[in-house]
């Protein structure tokens, strides 16, 4: 149990022992527990003012009554200050408990089996066919790893979803400039690129010629009856798209579980569409099919456009209802900018309206801009950072500081690879999701501050610690040499590392772990500074100094495996 449960249950007892019938419970007060903005103010605080309604009693009276009462091993004294009571934990005791519970589950501290028998889906990356992966795609992609990896280490089963943009009239007319100025040999070289620029080129000849944009949606009408030859191009299309895009997800370690995308859904919608009307869902304005959403101060949602073709809130509403399905989830996100607010909410809106109370479950877990030196991105104006050439620039960049740095590492390239990607992936995970960011090389290569390599190089430190350590089979570690406030630091945030999992759950914030990981690099960087850890006049002591670093070694570890990024044990 973690100590922060234990305080809640302590200071549980005590209130139904002060208060005859009280109904507070250790998991209420566990919620209410709120950590000082100073350690001189103890290790844990109770707000008593939110027990006063349920306790009809003063905050003052309520802490001083509690203060009266609680008792155990845990806590070594109390102090009643205004309406709060501040908890300050017996530090002897304390170094065992936290280390040994650390150690006991290797790579799993902070782990749960909370989930068990629920399933989330997690939509990300998402990516478009035909375009190019650049830096905007980052953070839906690295949001949604990183939160499928929380999820699944809270006993969660999870589906990722890379639910394809591939359709829409613009195939058609990739498929028609490819005809026309295209050949096998030029996409099969030049990848997504080459089709890129097939499209750039069809719109700069429909200029002159108009025809071409009827050819264009001649060729999207035969993907939609499923035509041999433009299904053959459009499949193997989307196969270069997906080939070109492995490699950036193979950098990334990121994976999904299903590449289910729009087109998958061209014969699901129907029955959908049919239950809106049952419902009397749908209105017709101009010829077309609407949701109106007015009482919800939303537009009408367009779901069939005059000539019958469906949109792209037709399509998810359709991967909605087939993911109900197939996957009966408990809890459904799509991790997709904040553009599209109004889409998802229209979406979960609509279900609402057809009664289905599974939307419930559905959140649209948005984020903000990512721009590149103060300049947001623009596709058509050249200032296109593709996310291929970022990594591949950080990973250079590491490897000109490893050269530096350490000349002598045997796997340069891989610890190069390992450092410069994590730098990227940690500038991307390290603010609230809403924030904008900002990217910028020197802050996000930086070994000092709040960085990737910062974190990796003192998990490469602690590893270091290890290896130098002597033979301590045999020693009971004294851990009373842990008591003083440096090592009291690194404990607390070891201690505080799960309650920190959860709420990153809750809230769906990664970063909330980037943060707790970072805090606790620090505090284990304090305390080296401060301490000297081998001591051979002192076996028990650096016994017990070596398992502190252990622990912090596993907790980074697995914080920022958390977040995605790799930790080298040498760099
Ligand atoms: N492909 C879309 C885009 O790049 C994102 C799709 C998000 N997922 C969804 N189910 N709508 O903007």
């Amino acid at each position: 149990m973690d100590m922060k449960m234990r305080i809640a249950q302590r200071l549980a007892e005590a209130a139904q022992n002060s208060y005859e019938g009280c109904a507070v419970t250790g998991d209420d007060l566990y919620a209410m527990l709120e950590i000082p903005p100073e350690k001189k103010m103890g290790d844990y605080a109770l707000p008593c003012f939110r027990l006063a309604k349920t306790l009809r009693k003063a905050p003052p009276m309520i802490a001083a009554a509690l203060a009266e009462k609680v008792a155990g091993s845990e806590i070594e004294r109390v102090e009643v200050v205004g309406g709060y009571l501040n908890v300050f934990l017996a530090r002897s005791g304390m170094a065992k408990d936290i280390v040994e519970a650390v150690l006991a589950k290797p790579g799993r501290w902070g782990s749960s089996n909370e989930g068990e028998g629920k399933t989330v889906c997690l939509d990300y990356s998402s990516i478009n066919i035909a375009k190019r992966f650049h830096i905007g795609h980052l953070s839906t992609t690295m949001i949604g790893h990183s939160l499928k990896r929380i999820y699944d280490f809270s006993g969660y089963t999870t589906v990722g979803i890379n639910h394809l943009g591939d359709w829409g009239t613009q195939f058609g007319k990739m498929i028609c400039a490819y005809k026309k100025w295209g050949s096998r040999e030029m996409v099969e070289q030049g990848g997504v690129q080459a089709m890129v620029d097939l499209y750039v080129r069809f719109h700069a000849e429909a200029e002159k010629d108009p025809s071409l944009e009827d050819e264009g949606r001649a060729w999207f009408k035969k993907i939609e009856d499923g035509d041999e030859e433009a299904m053959a191009i459009f499949t193997w299309f989307k196969e270069v798209t997906l080939k070109d895009t492995q490699r950036v997800y193979d950098l990334l370690g990121v994976t999904f579980d299903s590449y289910n995308g729009e087109a998958f859904y061209n014969d699901k919608m129907g029955p959908i569409v049919d239950e809106l009307r049952e419902k009397g869902l749908l209105v017709e304005s101009q010829g077309a099919q609407v949701v109106n959403l007015d009482e919800y101060n939303m537009p009408p949602a367009l779901v069939l456009r005059s000539d019958g073709a469906t949109l792209y809130i037709t399509r998810d509403l359709a991967a909605a209802f087939y993911r109900m399905k197939e996957y009966k989830f408990d809890k459904c996100l799509y991790v997709v900018a904040y553009q599209q607010n109004l889409h998802f909410k229209q979406l979960f809106k609509i279900i609402e309206l057809m009664g289905h109370d599974w939307y419930k479950g559905m959140e649209h877990v948005s984020f903000g801009m990512v721009s590149f030196g103060g300049q947001a991105l623009a596709t058509r104006k050249g200032t296109v950072v593709y996310l291929e050439d970022l990594l591949g620039k950080a990973i250079d960049k590491a490897r000109e500081i490893i050269e530096q740095k350490s000349p002598n590492l045997p796997n340069k390239d891989e610890v190069a690879r390992q450092v410069g990607v994590g730098a990227v992936v940690y500038f991307d995970l390290h603010n609230e999701r809403i924030k904008d960011i900002d990217f910028q090389w020197d802050r996000a290569l930086s070994f000092e501050g709040e960085t990737g390599p910062y974190v990796q190089y003192t998990h490469a430190r602690c590893c270091s610690v290890l290896r130098k350590a002597p033979d301590l089979t045999g020693v009971t570690p004294n851990y009373d040499v842990l008591c003083d406030d440096e090592a009291n630091d690194v404990l607390m945030l070891l201690s505080r590392f799960p309650e920190t999992v959860r709420k990153a759950m809750e809230l769906n914030e990664p970063y909330l772990i980037t943060r707790h990981t970072t805090s606790l690099a620090q505090a284990y960087n304090k305390y080296y500074f401060e301490h000297r850890i081998m001591d051979e006049s002192d076996l028990a002591g650096t016994a017990a100094r070596v398992a502190l670093t252990d622990a912090v070694r596993d907790v980074i570890k697995t914080g920022l495996w958390l977040i995605g990024v790799e930790a080298p044990e040498r760099m």
